[in-house]
């Protein structure tokens, strides 16, 4: 059971949509308070009502675009900084490129590692010293299975995931037992916009056996609740990650770069 000091928020990045909003809507099924972040407002909003009517608790939103310079310390502002401790820290905003690297804008590659990495360790830097000093809370970061390999035609966002899984791994060993628990969802392939916002031709077939974001997300929590360092929801993705140790370190990207260069493009979003 996810268990907050009276008074305090879970804080779900990134929930207006998909994985995030699957996890704001299981948060609600246990009548955790929350405050939701995203830039897309109207959603936003129809969803924080929607899940505050649910849940029967304070559901807020926080329209903000955290690749943005100073978000982090905005976002601090407006939780901690207005009165409304963060006892549980959802980092799942983030997006991907489909692609030959070469061909992935300058900027765009920033605004991913904006996003997926900056802000995401400004926020557990910023959130983390105030959960300590009320004894505790939880943290959980969305990464992904490209975390465990490099990953051809996904290289900027494979190594910003293969960070996030690094960085929760090693918080979690520093955090055990002083009250912080933090977790590494690591999904695959999962049924959301996220492809298309990366460059996925609409109807075009990804290889990879996928999960829906509700799945994903209730894992996610589960493995929190339960303490875990690291979640990986799907069973065919656990394989291929413990076959992977056995294989020399070449091969998968190899096999990557075979499957992705194949895959058909559309323009990023
Ligand atoms: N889907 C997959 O196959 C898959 C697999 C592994 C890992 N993941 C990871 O799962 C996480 C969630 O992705 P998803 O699949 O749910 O994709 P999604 O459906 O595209 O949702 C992405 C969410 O992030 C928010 N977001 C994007 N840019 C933002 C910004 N600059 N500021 C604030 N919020 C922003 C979006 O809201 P707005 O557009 O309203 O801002 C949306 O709520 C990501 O970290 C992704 O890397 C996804």
């Amino acid at each position: 059971m996810i268990a907050l000091p009276a008074g305090s928020f879970a804080l779900v990045t990134g929930a207006s949509a998909g994985i995030g909003e699957a996890i704001a809507r299981g948060l609600a099924r246990r009548k955790v308070p929350q405050l939701l972040v995203a830039r897309s407002e109207e959603k936003l909003v129809a969803l924080a009502a929607e899940l505050r009517s649910l849940s029967g608790v304070a559901v807020e939103a926080i329209v903000l675009d955290l690749a943005s310079e100073g978000s982090a310390e905005r976002l601090f502002a407006a939780t901690e900084g207005a009165g409304k401790p963060v006892g549980l820290l959802v980092n799942n905003a983030g997006f991907g490129f489909y692609g030959p690297d070469e061909e992935q804008e300058l900027d765009r590659k920033l605004r991913m590692l904006k996003l997926n990495v900056g802000t995401l360790v400004e926020l557990t830097h910023r959130l983390l010293a105030p959960m300590r000093a009320r004894g505790g809370g939880y943290v959980l970061n969305v990464a992904s299975t490209a975390a465990f390999l490099p990953v051809p035609y996904m290289a900027v966002y494979a190594a910003t995931k293969a960070f996030v899984l690094s960085y929760s791994q090693a918080l979690h060993e520093e955090l055990s037992g002083r009250g912080v628990v933090v977790t590494a969802l690591c999904p695959g392939t999962t049924r959301t916009d996220f492809h298309r916002v990366a460059g996925l031709a609409p109807g075009a077939k990804n290889p990879f056996p996928s999960l829906s974001a509700e799945t994903v997300a209730e894992a996610g929590l589960r493995g929190l609740e339960r303490g875990k360092a690291i979640v990986v929801p799907n069973l065919f993705d656990s394989a291929w990650i413990f076959t992977g140790r056995f294989v020399p370190r070449t091969l998968p990207p190899r096999i990557g770069a075979a499957v992705f260069s194949r895959l058909k493009r559309a323009k990023p979003i």
